[in-house]
């Protein structure tokens, strides 16, 4: 993927705030502070495109992207922090599931990963949300960079079997070395395409 630009179109809580473009999109998914933004950020090649923080939860709008004025991404929103204020956790659900259901551009969703941690229930609601609107998905395990070779091989088990994959299908990647960032785009364009054909 050649990136000839990338903007910043808005940030939206409610439907009537998504942006009224016929683009299809790409959307990101994931515990909070599990690298959602920086995956975005090194896709595009940008540092700081999207805001990334060492505070968690800090992303809590779904905030749209516009790339090569072809496609948009997306970035959802983190789940799973403590710290975030209840009003937010009780508004995420609602907030997801209806940008999920009714989103007709949505083409797939990148649900990450960390490498260094088993996953956790929301992540496996998140796979069941995708799976039950039929919402493509990939599956990029991520701060590779964090782990010898042997624990990532020794991760990647204990991430497919908690989320009942196949190990071949996690797309590892590390925003710090940028491995794994021209896979993760061939799959993205994949899904991309899998539209226009179908
Ligand atoms: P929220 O928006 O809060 O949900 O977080 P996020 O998922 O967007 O995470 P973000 O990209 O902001 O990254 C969180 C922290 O992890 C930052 O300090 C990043 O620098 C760091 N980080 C993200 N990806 C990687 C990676 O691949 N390797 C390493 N070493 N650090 C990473
Ligand atoms: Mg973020």
């Amino acid at each position: 993927m050649i990136i000839k630009s990338t903007e910043f179109i808005k940030s939206a809580v409610k439907p009537n705030q998504y942006p009224e473009t016929p683009f299809p999109e790409i959307a990101f998914a994931g515990r909070s502070n599990v690298g959602k933004s920086s995956l975005i950020n090194v896709l595009v090649n940008r540092k700081n495109l999207v805001r990334t923080s060492s505070t968690p939860g800090r992303t809590q709008l779904i905030n749209f992207f516009i790339v090569n004025g072809l496609f948009n991404l997306v970035d959802l929103p983190g789940y799973g922090f403590a710290k975030v204020p209840l009003s937010v956790k009780k508004d995420w659900g609602p907030m997801m599931e209806t940008y999920f259901s009714i989103r007709e551009n949505l083409k797939g969703v990148v649900l990450i990963l960390d490498i260094r941690r088993k996953p956790v229930d929301e992540d496996r609601k998140m796979l069941q949300w995708l799976r039950a609107y039929d919402i493509p998905q990939l599956l990029v395990v991520t701060k590779c960079d964090k782990v010898s070779k042997n624990e990532r091989a020794k991760q990647a088990e204990v991430i497919s079997v908690a989320l009942g994959v196949m190990k071949e299908e996690l797309c590892f990647f590390s925003a710090l070395s940028k491995d794994g960032r021209d896979l993760v785009w061939q799959r993205i364009e994949q899904l991309l395409q899998a539209e226009e054909s179908g």
